[in-house]
């Protein structure tokens, strides 16, 4: 081959690797009229990329980018970041919203199969709204709150509960108490605790629930695992194993509960349903598993957070506590009327702002747009790019959360009169997503959290005695960084 025709090809090479590379992404895609959030970003994945390893949800990069760039941003030259109303309408909202990558979608399996939330989705997918029919009303608000079962799961473990915390403030030593003095803990753990003998009890039925309340070492190594898998450390398959067998023997005594509902037995009403739905093994398992994960984790970090604010502010606990003890509790239970706990408004409150500025999946939501492509903001984006909203950023909203980094319940209202607009407030909440993936536990999420925050603060109060590092950290599920909040309790007359 001749030294010119050798010069022509490489020619040829470099102008269609320029014309495919950089022109393209820079002038003639219908993303190039989308701001970038780094130079770079037209071109390649590599500063997304960048702050994306280890496993962190680059939140701090997108927020900035989008506070110097506006509501629609380029990620990467197929991926964008949006935060307006309309986008998100049309991302997560309108005709059920867009699937979910399959990357994404996979983060969420067990044992090798989907459960809903690891299902892909997207405008009329059989497969997730067949599931969504299999679960039924099960944690539908109107179920829970006039739910006997709801209510006597609960209030057995709340039960346990309460004895930690008489013996911990009792003095005595035992395994939750720390060394440092009566009444000493560490929550954030035991948070996770509480949360999940509730859901177990919920799901899988008191035969088969977890008993981390006065279990500490199962506790811990249901957390440690749970960690390592959740946060892709090292051991990552290991812990995953570990978790799913660990699902295997809570789905266990679910069987004996079938049995026992001809005896009347309500328990186990999640596997029941799926089961009488026809599920059973590996899908039973995921479903049951993601369902317990998701209500041990998640709680964990909003009820620690809370515990926070609430013992930095001792006049809004005190306000808390005026309120808890308004509502009569229930002879036989000790706990409240589940209607009248949900209707305290500054009981509400106080959850609403935790779970805005503590957000526990702050990140990106990913999605992924139809084949036939869309178009926010009037730019067309072609099929298959994938596009998200961090939730994070929909709570940091200055002109709907003024001061969005303070922690104030007031703006909730609570019966305050200098509440702020409620109605575009709920419009921006978005830490349960919406549509038709939004979260289907967030009813019961809240009215357990409730039920533990008034069993709580009703007869304790708390202070700090060592709060570590609170910062959130930046990961899909972002707890606090330093993993550790020890609080006082001393009971309150
Ligand atoms: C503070 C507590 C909780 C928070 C902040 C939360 C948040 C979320 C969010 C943001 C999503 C959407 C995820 C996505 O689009 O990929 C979601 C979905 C989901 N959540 Fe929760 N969740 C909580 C508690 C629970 C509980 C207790 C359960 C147990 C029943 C649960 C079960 C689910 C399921 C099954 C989905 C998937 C729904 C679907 O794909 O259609 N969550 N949750």
């Amino acid at each position: 081959m001749s030294l010119s025709l050798v010069l022509t090809l490489l020619g040829a090479i470099f102008l269609l690797l320029l014309f495919r590379y950089i022109l393209t992404p820079l002038f003639l895609s219908p993303l190039a009229h989308i701001p970038a959030a780094h130079p770079t970003s037209v071109f390649t994945p590599l500063w997304i990329s960048y702050h994306r390893r280890g496993g962190s949800q680059a939140l701090p990069a997108i927020t900035r980018a989008h506070s110097l760039y506006g509501p629609i941003i380029r990620l990467g030259p197929h991926e964008l970041s949006v935060r307006s109303q309309s986008a998100i309408h049309k991302v997560y909202i309108e005709k059920g919203g867009f699937a979910k990558p399959k990357f994404w979608a996979d983060e969420f399996m067990s044992y090798g199969v989907r459960n809903m939330v690891s299902m892909q989705g997207g405008i009329g997918s059989k497969e997730h709204a067949g599931r969504k029919r299999d679960l039924g009303n099960v944690y539908a608000k109107s179920v829970l709150l006039g739910s006997g079962v709801l209510s006597d799961v609960a209030a057995r473990v709340l039960r346990g509960m309460d004895e930690v915390l008489e013996r911990i403030v009792g003095e005595e030593d035992n395994a939750d108490a720390e060394k440092t003095g009566s009444g000493v803990m560490e929550v954030y753990n035991f948070n996770g605790a509480v949360n999940a003998d509730i859901a177990s009890s919920y799901i899988y039925g008191t035969d088969g629930r977890t008993n981390f309340v006065g279990d500490v070492a199962k506790r811990n190594e249901y957390f440690e695992h749970h960690g390592t898998w959740l946060k892709g450390k090292h051991g990552h398959a290991e812990s995953q194993k570990w978790l799913e067998e660990f699902g295997v023997q809570l789905c266990g005594p679910g069987v004996s509960a079938l049995r026992d509902e001809e005896k009347g037995g309500a328990d186990a009403v999640v596997y029941k349903q799926l089961h009488a739905r026809g599920l059973r093994g590996n899908d039973m398992a995921s479903e049951t598993l993601d369902h317990f994960i998701a209500g041990a984790e998640a709680p964990r970090t909003t009820l620690t957070y809370l515990q926070w604010e609430l013992s930095r502010n001792p006049t809004r606990q005190a306000r808390l506590r005026t309120e808890l003890r308004t509502l009569p509790l229930d002879p036989t239970t000790d706990i409240p009327n589940l209607k009248a706990l949900d209707a305290l408004p500054f009981l509400d409150a106080v959850l609403m702002e935790t779970l805005r500025l503590y957000t526990p999946t702050p990140g990106p939501q990913h999605r992924i747009t139809p084949p036939e492509g869309t178009t926010i903001h009037g730019i067309f984006i072609p099929g298959s790019t994938r596009i998200s909203a961090s939730l994070a950023i929909l709570h940091h909203n200055a002109e709907v959360f003024p001061e969005p980094g303070v922690w104030r319940p007031e703006r909730w209202g609570g019966g305050d009169k200098e509440r702020e607009s409620l109605e575009e407030m709920r419009k921006w909440f978005w830490v349960f997503s919406k549509g038709s993936r939004g979260c289907i536990g967030k009813d019961f999420t809240v009215i357990v959290m409730k039920l533990i925050v008034a069993k709580m603060y009703s007869k304790y109060e708390t202070e700090v005695m060592e709060d570590g590092n609170m910062e959130q950290e930046d990961k899909f599920l972002a707890g606090p960084v330093g993993e550790r909040l020890v609080l006082r309790f001393r009971a309150v007359k």
